[in-house]
């Protein structure tokens, strides 16, 4: 292969998808020569992944009362065991699963949890409805929020071998630390001129954490090269950034995974035309394909990055037809993007291929994606069910 990291990532934060589904997915995966499983586990819409010790991440920060209004409760959580069968599962498919746990950032239902991890606790706060994102960070002078991450590292380490974790870091806005009173003093003492610094103190106390257990961290990468330390990984993520990021990832010293949002999100809308919940660009199969990773940079420019990576966000993806509409045959671009060099690729030839591979993807799923298409949730949400 071109590049030795070619992964996709699931979202069942926002909608929960049980093991047996997870493993459908993975069968594709593995059969396009995918290599990472990138496991969303926490966000503002639920947290997925149990703690010893820390019972209310399922009682509380597993469940909502609903989405997007529909009325319908929705709720999940993994079993260690689940976890430890996928990792197998994936392992014998030469597939390596990371797993996400987004800080500080990203975290409403663990607020609804444990308040006292929050700068400011809202203790009627609830496990967030609707998409988007909170204004709460986790304290990182809080003592308890340390022992919380310690537990939760512990746990990860027990569950997937590899040791990669993903710690998010993305769109965490620093404006809660800035007047937190034991934030500022925290700063002050440290001379810290800014939130900015704190929260490299963060990912530093954080990857100091991981390292007691021989974990290493990875982070969505947010432009600013100076919040991470030499030899980590970063994703570059935002629209029309890739180029800059991959500039500024060499220059700090990152490894750097290309995750371009308009390229490679595949819950964006595939079809001119078709819905976009008010903002998503439209993302098509020919606009997957035309991914270089390296954006055309020479190997002395771009010998840092270390794959290509397809997010599929699913704040509006209630179940696994959704999920592998959205994915495919997008995807596949995706794959052969990782897979082969530029001057390998043609959009005609993937296109003839593709006519094959439509049938067999249809075939192996058993689903019927004229039916999934039409039945894409509603905008207002109207959950079918
Ligand atoms: C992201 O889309 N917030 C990484
Ligand atoms: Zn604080």
């Amino acid at each position: 292969p071109r590049y030795p990291w070619r992964g996709l990532m699931v979202d069942p934060a926002r909608h929960f998808i049980p093991v047996k589904d997870l493993e459908k997915f993975v069968n594709l995966m593995a059969y396009y020569k995918f290599n990472k499983l990138h496991l969303h586990l926490t966000d503002n819409q639920g947290w997925r992944l149990p703690v010893p010790g820390y019972p209310k991440l399922k009682s509380v920060a597993s469940r909502r009362a609903e989405s997007f209004g529909d009325g319908i409760p929705h709720e999940g959580m993994y079993t260690k065991q689940e976890l430890k069968g996928l990792v197998e599962y994936c392992a014998k498919r030469g597939i390596e699963v990371i797993p996400e746990i987004d800080m500080p950032g990203h975290n409403q239902a663990l607020h609804a949890a444990y308040p006292e991890f929050f700068c400011f606790p809202k203790p009627d706060i609830n496990v967030r409805t609707t998409a988007g994102n909170s204004r709460e960070l986790v304290c990182p002078q809080k003592p308890e929020v340390w022992e919380f991450y310690a537990a939760v590292f512990k746990e990860l380490k027990d569950i997937f071998p590899s040791g990669t974790v993903h710690l998010g870091g993305d769109e965490a806005p620093t404006e809660l630390w800035g007047k937190c009173p034991l934030c500022r003093e925290a700063r002050t003492k440290a001379g810290m001129k800014d939130e900015q610094e704190q929260m490299r103190a963060f990912f530093a106390k954080t990857t100091a954490l991981l390292a007691k257990n021989g974990q290493k961290p990875q982070f969505w990468y947010e432009g600013n090269a100076g919040i991470y330390h030499p030899g980590e990984t970063v994703y570059a993520w935002r629209q029309n950034q890739a180029c800059q990021s991959i500039e500024k990832a060499r220059k700090a010293k990152l490894d750097l995974i290309m995750a371009s949002n308009e390229y490679c999100y595949l819950d964006f809308p595939q079809i001119q035309g078709q819905h976009n919940w008010g903002w998503m660009k439209t993302t098509t199969l020919q606009k997957c394909y035309e991914l270089d990773p390296a954006f055309g940079k020479p190997e002395n420019e771009a010998g840092h990055i270390r794959g290509v990576h397809a997010p599929i966000w699913a704040e509006r993806l209630p179940d696994l037809d959704h999920l592998l509409y959205r994915a495919y045959p997008r995807a596949c671009a995706i794959a052969e993007a990782g897979w082969s060099p530029m001057n390998a690729r043609s959009w005609e030839n993937f296109r003839r291929k593709l006519a094959d591979h439509r049938q067999f993807i249809l075939k192996r799923f058993n689903y019927d994606m004229e039916r999934t298409r039409e039945n894409e949730p509603a905008f207002p949400w109207k959950n079918k069910k």
